[in-house]
């Protein structure tokens, strides 16, 4: 991935905490920007695809995972989607669409649609 500059988005700045959650949008796109728990920023679409929640209102971050809090679904910094029982068993979901990130000169940054 190359450095941001031009057909790249700031998408928001790097002050956004560990276990912070917030909306964005890309090309006209609905995005969630998350950074887990160790500090890593993530780009993912904003919608759970399981019953299309709006992941910056109804996620919340869980160490390296984002959940969504409608049906527990949870999602890696990869978009892995999985579900995770009380005994700790989890099962695969759905996947959510993961846009790659850089984070550099005070922000967070995805590159646009051309
Ligand atoms: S809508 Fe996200 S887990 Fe059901």
């Amino acid at each position: 991935m190359g450095r941001p500059g031009e057909g790249w988005a700031r998408v928001c700045d790097s002050s956004l905490p560990a276990g912070g959650i917030i909306a964005a949008t890309v090309g006209g796109l609905d995005m969630v920007v998350w950074r887990s728990m160790a500090g890593i920023p993530c780009v993912a679409e904003a919608r759970c695809p399981h019953q299309w929640s709006h992941l910056a209102g109804e996620g919340a971050v869980d160490g390296e995972e984002l959940v969504c809090l409608t049906h527990l679904w949870r999602f890696t910094a990869d978009g892995q989607g999985w579900k995770e029982n009380l005994s700790g068993r989890r099962d695969r979901k759905g996947d959510l669409a993961v846009t790659p990130c850089v984070e550099q000169d005070g922000g967070i940054w995805v590159q646009a649609e051309d």
